[in-house]
Order: C-alpha cells, then structure tokens, then sequence
C-alpha cells in the first residue's frame, strides 16, 4: 500500500464513496472529525469493507483512562492509522497505545500517532498565550521525543521539521506530514508548503495529501504521478 494519504474532506458519505469509485484499487485515506461526526461511524466501515487504510484523524486528548476506552473503540473498527495530541501527556499517550493493544485482539494494532503543534499556531501565540517556550520546531521535537518515550508509532509534522525529527527519534519513528502541493498548484489556505518531492527527501514517511488530489481534474492519475514520485 502506498505511502500517500488521501485526505477526504467531503461533508457526506456519497461523496466519499463516489470520489473513491474513481480508485480501481485500494488506496489509503483520511477521515477526521467533520465526516465522522456528521455521518457517524457507518462511513468509516463502509470504507473498510471497500478495501482501503484508514487514517481515523479524530486527534484524542483526555485524561488517560478515557483514552485509553475510546481507543480501544477506535481499534474495533478496524481502522489502520489513529492520533492523539501530544499535549496530552506520556501517560495519556501511554494509555492510548494500551486501549488500541485491548481492542486489536488478534488483528493488526492500529498505528498510533501524535500530534505536536497544530500548524495554525505561530511562535508568538504558543510563546504567550499557551506558554511553551523556544520555536515551534524546538517544541514539536520535545513532543515528538515524549511520543516515542510513551511508545507512539510517529508524528504528524510538517515535511520541513521530519528530518530533525527522525535525527531526534531515530529513523523508524514514522513522519506523517500534511501541507503538500504540487508545484502547479495553489498553496489555498496553507502557510508552509512543500512538494511530495521535498517530502521524499526529507525522509516522510508518510505525506497528507486533500485538495492537490481531490480537486485536480483527474484525482486518480494525480495520486499515481504522486505514488511514482513517493518511491523513487
Ligand atoms: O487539502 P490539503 O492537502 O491542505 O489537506 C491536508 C489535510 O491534512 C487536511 O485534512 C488537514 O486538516 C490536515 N492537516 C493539515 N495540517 C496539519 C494537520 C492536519 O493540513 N498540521
């Protein structure tokens, strides 16, 4: 299976499964919060039957306990790929990791990945008002560094901070990045790009990718081109 996500932010079900009829094979796709609150669980396992991974990005933070109790839910599902925020703490993290073990039973585990800091906030807002100190990069290393200590799979990061992440973490610590455009396309509302191109050399495991497919005119060869340039 590949190594790019295909983000599906549709607002309902026929369009998630139209846009996927497009696919002749399985593909590996995102489904965050707005879809799964507004369709419910049902969509989810509509895509599984289909064959496809499943990123479930519903990003958990509690306390450790009832983390621990909705991944084990989440595992049930059967979904390849879930995350938690990282500001949540090792023992939140820890617990998360402990649910998805006791809700695998016998099946694969579902990866587990943190989220460092959401990319809507700059220094300035994360120095003041959350009173983290240093950059942004330093701050989501420290997180990432916890999330390996609680035996998380990986980050979600941006394609320019894996590298330094992988050099903190070692290099089979996963890097799942967002914020990727061709170099044709519109950035939209994304502040730091980068190409699948970049994200590949800089050692990604994994890319995000939303609009650049989803909205080209042919999303199926999009992702092929993508693939190709992924596994180079
Ligand atoms: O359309 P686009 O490629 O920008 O979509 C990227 C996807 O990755 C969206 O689902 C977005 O919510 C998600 N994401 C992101 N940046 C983060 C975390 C998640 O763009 N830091």
């Amino acid at each position: 299976m590949g190594r790019t996500i295909i983000a599906l932010d549709f607002s309902g079900k026929e369009e998630v499964l139209s846009f996927l009829d497009q696919f002749p094979d399985p593909i590996y796709v995102k489904i965050g919060m707005e879809l799964t609150y507004g369709e419910g669980l049902e969509v989810i396992r509509e895509v599984k039957r289909r064959g496809h991974q499943l990123f479930l990005d519903l990003k958990l933070h509690d306390i450790p306990n009832t983390v621990r109790g909705g991944m084990r839910n989440l595992a049930r599902l059967g979904v390849d790929m879930v995350n938690v925020h990282c500001a949540g703490g090792i023992e939140m993290m820890k617990a998360a990791r402990q649910g998805l073990e006791e809700g695998s039973a016998g099946r694969k585990r579902p990866l587990c990945i943190g989220v460092t800091i959401l990319t809507s906030i700059p220094q300035e807002t994360m120095n003041t008002e959350l009173g983290i100190p240093g950059t942004v990069t330093e701050a989501a290393i420290h997180y990432a560094r916890n999330a390996r200590e609680a035996g998380l799979d990986g980050v979600v990061c941006s394609p320019h901070e894996a590298r330094a992440i992988h050099e903190a973490c070692g290099q089979d610590f996963l890097t799942v990045t967002p914020g990727i455009r061709l170099a044709q396309d519109a950035a939209n509302d994304q502040k730091r790009v980068a190409t699948p191109e970049y994200a590949r050399q800089n050692g990604c495991d994994y890319i995000v990718v939303g609009r650049s497919i989803t909205r080209s005119a042919d999303p199926y060869q999009t992702y092929l081109a993508i693939e190709r340039t992924m596994n180079s």
